[in-house]
């Protein structure tokens, strides 16, 4: 939003498009774009534009129809979309609208669990629709308040807030109107409500004019004359470094050069006054460089994502560990029942990986929850439980969902995120930040890996007092050190698993098999593939196999296995001559110099070896940039894989 800045119509787009690229990879089916409309009256108007497919194909289409035209007020709205109801198309797409003459327009994210009564309810007084999307009752409501108003004044904020008491669901929202020519509101929001009842009663209450609490009671009055509202700061970092999170239930009006933010409902005891935070991120870290993809590019920093996780948390002269974030909390942590970690995709995935040396410092039971399960299941969480919820983008619906269900029955709540000022870190308890910088590929890979190191850190806090774990905690210590080197040699490996993706990528079918510390590598690792190559991938325990998977084997079924020098290798030897016996002729991810191995492999990828409980970190690394081959080779957009988001903000 700009104001007294003089501006023309095509400044403002390019800012909006340029903001939706960089957010691009969170959603990308649909983009779009409201923007003040051009000629002398231009606030009085407002253009719509809206297009199926990447932002490139937005920009392209618009480009050339933008004026020059110079305005003095005026602010845009722009949107990526990620379809939940309604396929991906221009009508489907936001920003959506009250009319046909663009009276209210409205950006969306998340979710609207009640549209359906409000929408029946809005076709009940006269209002036509024209997606299937859940968002656009809210333009439509809008305008029935507008419409409704009578003789009273109604300011922007008041009307929005109106608005809101009526919606179930998520969201975070952005309204622009004609009749407020300059003046943006936006809101968040996680609530549930009864649903709307269509009584005479009911109606009046959403047309009551007196019923709004909206006291003003902290304004942050600031001189700037440009302000950027976004779900993402990745989107606004080139514009400025100063940034202020709303909570649920805030609603921020920008009017006349100035910012107001202030709170729907008001709990006691509540910090109205929502500072401005400095973002450390810097641009840079958002571009691809000289890679081809964001993915490549992140795989390849790993050597520097798992060093600024650790950074000023091990002493590795005094082989002490210390996460700043615990620390208030470390007795009640070493005092609890349990540790439960929930998550999703690849979180959830760093939850399997250090599962077992979880256990074995800490002596206590630990549970791996997928968070959508946990929620389902309405598993039972005591009040000495301590939940961990592990998410890169900290938004993840579901694990949210899980956070607040174990935060109302009363358990410790850890979060283990990338995102500074996220949801999960604002409702945790406390947390560790996992410090990977921005993650922009859809395919979680440095993040992976970092969430890794950061859990194995908490476990050797936790075990830092017993005499018994000190071998163990050492070794592991002098691990991490080594672990950035021993990750740049498995990265130079990256022509020789290439040529292994030539041969493959024609197959459709593709199992990582192993186990033990290694089998969430073949989890992961599977799903790397599934997601960007679209090949059927399945991590397989190599202990089931002979329940199940074996019968899938022959000559021509493609398995990669994973067998390192552990507690497992006999086991996983044993495997491996069942699937040769059947004439399957693995490719093998083992130890440098395995001559056994190697015999009975059709390729190896050798890796150097570490302890036990870390392998993983460099395990799956060649999976990574198999995959990557892979979806390069069979033509696939690797940042942008069909059908899947960056961060899934519904449930
Ligand atoms: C989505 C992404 C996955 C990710 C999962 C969890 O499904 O496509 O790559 O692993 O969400 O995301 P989070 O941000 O919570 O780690």
């Amino acid at each position: 939003l700009n104001y007294r800045v003089p501006r023309t119509r095509r400044d403002i787009f390019q800012t909006l498009i340029k903001g939706l690229q960089r957010l691009e990879y969170r959603g990308y089916d649909s983009a779009g774009v409201a923007v003040d409309g051009s000629g002398k009256d231009h606030a009085a108007s407002i253009s719509l534009y809206k297009k199926t497919g990447k932002v490139k194909a937005l920009d392209e289409e618009i480009y050339s129809m933008l004026s020059r035209a110079e305005l003095d007020t005026h602010f845009g709205i722009a949107h990526t979309r990620w379809a939940t109801h309604g396929e991906p198309s221009p009508v489907n797409s936001h920003p959506h609208r009250s009319d046909k003459n663009n009276e209210f327009v409205v950006i969306h994210n998340g979710i609207i669990t009640n549209y359906k009564e409000l929408r029946k309810y809005l076709v009940s007084k006269g209002y036509e629709f024209e997606s299937e999307t859940d968002t656009e009752v809210i333009p439509k409501l809008i305008k029935y308040l507008y419409d409704n108003r009578e003789n009273e004044y109604v300011s922007f904020s008041t009307l929005v807030e109106r608005v809101i008491k009526q919606l179930e669901g998520a969201f975070a929202l952005v309204f622009k109107s004609i009749h407020f020519p300059g003046e943006a509101v936006a809101t968040r929001s996680v609530r549930a409500m009864v649903s709307l009842k269509l009584t005479n009663e009911q109606e009046k209450n959403l047309l009551n004019r007196r019923g709004s609490t909206n006291a003003l009671h902290s304004v942050h009055d600031r001189l700037a004359v440009e302000f950027y509202l976004a779900s993402d700061a990745s989107a606004i970092i080139e514009h400025t470094n100063k940034v202020i999170y709303l909570e649920d239930d805030d609603v921020a009006v920008v009017m006349e050069g100035k910012l107001y933010v202030h709170r729907i409902k008001r709990k006691a005891g509540e910090d109205p006054v929502r500072v401005i935070q400095t973002l450390q991120m810097e641009l840079q870290q958002i571009m691809k460089g000289n890679f081809k993809a964001f993915m490549q590019k992140e795989i390849f920093e790993q050597p520097e994502s798992v060093v600024n996780t650790m950074r000023g948390r091990i002493c590795f002269d005094s082989n002490t560990v210390i996460l700043g974030g615990l620390s208030d909390h470390l007795k009640e942590i070493k005092r609890c029942r349990r540790l439960i970690l929930i998550g999703c995709g690849t979180s959830y995935h760093a939850g399997v990986a250090t599962r077992q040396i979880l256990e074995e410092l800490t002596e206590l039971p630990v549970m791996i929850e997928l968070a959508s399960d946990f929620l389902d299941r309405i598993t039972p969480v005591f009040r000495d439980d301590v939940c961990f919820f592990i998410s890169q983008s900290g938004e993840t619906a579901d694990t949210l969902m899980a956070l607040r269900y174990c935060k109302q029955r009363g358990a410790l709540t850890v979060g283990v995120t990338n995102t500074v000022g996220s949801s999960i870190c604002r409702e945790t308890d406390c947390g560790v930040h996992i410090n990977a910088g921005p993650e922009v590929g859809v395919a979680s890979t440095k993040a992976y890996t970092s969430q890794f190191v950061s859990l194995i850190m908490f476990a050797l806090m936790l075990s830092e007092d017993r005499l018994s774990m000190q071998q163990r905690r050492l070794e592991i210590i002098n691990g991490l050190k080594k672990l950035p080197e021993l990750i740049k040699e498995v990265l130079a490996l990256d022509d020789q698993i290439k040529s292994i993706a030539d041969e493959l990528h024609h197959q459709r079918s593709l199992l990582v098999m192993g186990r033990g510390y290694n089998y969430a590598t073949c989890l992961e690792g599977a799903l790397k593939i599934k997601e960007i190559t679209y090949m059927h991938s399945e991590g397989i325990m190599a202990g089931e196999l002979k329940h199940g998977p074996l019968a899938l084997i022959d000559k021509h079924m493609p398995v990669i296995m994973i067998i390192m020098r552990d507690a497992c290798y006999k086991k996983c030897h044993n495997a491996l001559q069942q699937i040769t016996a059947r004439q399957g002729r693995p490719i093998i991810l083992c130890c440098q110099d395995d001559p056994e191995i190697s015999k009975m492999a059709y390729k190896t990828i050798e890796l150097p070896q570490t302890v036990d409980c870390l392998q993983g970190i460099l395990s799956v690394i060649p999976l990574q940039l198999i995959s990557f081959h892979l979806a390069v080779l069979r033509g696939y957009d690797v940042d942008c894989p069909r059908n899947l988001a960056k961060s899934v903000t519904v449930e």
